[in-house]
């Protein structure tokens, strides 16, 4: 039987070595340079605990370790990192070539670690740097809604529920309430930011090790916002954060597809409130006359595929015993594909936006006498009706409802949040402090990772 040769295995069925292995070759590229900076913090801690007869590696050892480990960065950077399936996964290719670098040295790298608080780290610093890009990419889509809304001003548009004719709205309204609804997903963010800024590291396999591991140093070198305090808990918060990204994820997908909804809505001929650029728009091989919105239906498939990317996290974790099981490798093609959908969904929707032009005389043509219908009745409370009465009598007479002017009728909607009573002001300084917020934590990732490489 031919059998093939790992670091943790000299015999394995080539078969079932590339099940096992998966896609974690591909996958595991990006988290390179993270592996890195967690080998690097761990390999310093090591350099410096304290109480042992001898150190399991000095502290000039552990400079040589983290310049080597600088050298595979600056390689994963080129495009030149790669692993091997024998390596199996992003952690044995890095100490592989390190105890190629540096021999004996290079094997004692993983003393009092396992590659289950190992690939957790990798995963946590990962998301947070995704994470964070993320939440820029939300701040230039709402950005971009906001500048498409406030260039539309107070164009009326006919405001509708159940798709029905409503009441009168604007441009503004539409685009800027879309705005606010994909600037309240960065709470969503933010907390699988929360659960992802905790350090796992030292808790090996998930029972600690007999060596006096300061798992506060890794922390603070790494800039984890706190340790996991349980080993055992740690292992079992592998997969946990995945699924709340993706939670995070498929929720703001979902505020996104109906977004593509409304556009591909009123960009129908039937509406033509909106137009698309022609180059946003494809066509049919059949059918000459055709320009369709096919970009816009993709995000609603994504935002699908989302929310199945976080049931299959869900579903791998719920029976899943305590302690690490392998299974959880396949969280991480999860929240990586995850991530992947929704950055590009956000920044092809952010284009999309920029691209879409108004029309105005299709915006107020839509006007029924209907959507004024509740202004009528209230201007009769202004004469002493009451609410009821006025509702009743306008109900009871609808033919003779007028048609009037929607510019009109807007002109006069100015309490807080509604046509007029829009703080273009609010929005600007929402999405000023979440950038600047995500800026100042890239900084910081950014600095400790520099620290920790050279
Ligand atoms: N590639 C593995 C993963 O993502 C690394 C951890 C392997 N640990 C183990 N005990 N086999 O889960």
């Amino acid at each position: 039987m031919k059998t093939k040769k790992t670091i943790t295995d000299s015999t394995v069925d080539p078969d079932i070595l590339a099940y096992t292995v998966g896609d974690d070759p591909v996958l595991d590229l990006a988290l390179a340079k993270w592996d890195c900076m967690g080998t690097a913090a761990h390999v310093t801690m090591l350099s410096e605990m304290k109480g042992l007869k001898r150190p399991v590696v000095t502290k000039q050892e552990a400079a040589k370790v983290r310049k080597a480990l600088g050298r595979v960065v600056a390689l994963a950077e080129k495009g030149k990192f790669t692993i091997r399936e024998d390596d199996q996964d992003v952690h044995m290719a890095v100490e592989r070539l390190l105890t190629e670098e540096l021999g004996d040295l290079g094997k004692k790298i993983h003393t009092g670690r396992s590659r289950n608080d190992q690939v957790a780290v990798d995963v946590r610093l990962h998301m947070k740097d995704e994470i964070l890009a993320a939440e820029d990419e939300v701040c230039a889509l709402a950005a971009e809604l906001c500048y498409f809304g406030w260039c539309a001003g107070a164009i009326p548009l006919v405001g509708r529920t159940h798709l029905q004719p409503a009441m009168p709205s604007t441009v503004e309204m539409w685009a800027t309430g879309h705005a606010e609804m994909v600037l309240d997903q960065l709470a969503n963010l933010e907390a699988a930011y929360k659960l992802a800024d905790l350090n796992p590291l030292g808790s090996a396999a998930g029972y600690g090790v007999p060596l006096p591991l300061d798992r506060a140093r890794t922390t603070k070198l790494l800039g984890f916002s706190r340790t996991i305090h349980n080993c055992f808990g740690a292992s079992m918060a592998r997969g946990e954060c995945e699924a709340a990204l993706l939670s995070a994820l498929a929720q703001l997908m979902a505020v996104l597809s109906r977004l593509a909804e409304d556009m591909i809505l009123f960009s129908m001929p039937e509406f033509a409130y909106f137009r698309l650029p022609r180059e946003y728009c494809t066509g049919s091989s059949i059918m000459p006359q055709k320009f369709n919105p096919d970009v816009l239906e993709l995000v609603r498939s994504k935002a699908a595929q989302v929310l199945g990317l976080q049931t299959a996290a869900l579903s791998l974790l719920h029976a899943m015993p305590g302690g690490y099981n392998r299974d959880l490798q396949d969280c991480k093609g999860l929240y990586m594909k995850g991530l992947d959908i929704t950055r590009t969904t956000l920044r092809i929707l952010a284009k999309v936006v920029k691209g879409l032009k108004v029309d105005p005389a299709a915006c107020r043509a839509a006007f029924t006498p209907g959507v004024f219908a509740t202004d009528v009745a209230l201007r009769k409370v202004a004469k002493g009706t009451p609410w009821r009465d006025a509702y009743h009598d306008v109900r009871d007479h609808l033919g003779q409802l007028d048609s009037e002017n929607p510019d009109a009728a807007v002109a006069i909607k100015k309490h807080e949040g509604t046509c007029l009573g829009l703080d273009h002001d609010l929005y600007r300084a929402r999405i000023a402090a979440a950038y600047k917020s995500a800026d100042a934590r890239r900084r910081e990732l950014d600095a400790n990772c520099r620290r920790l490489l050279k």
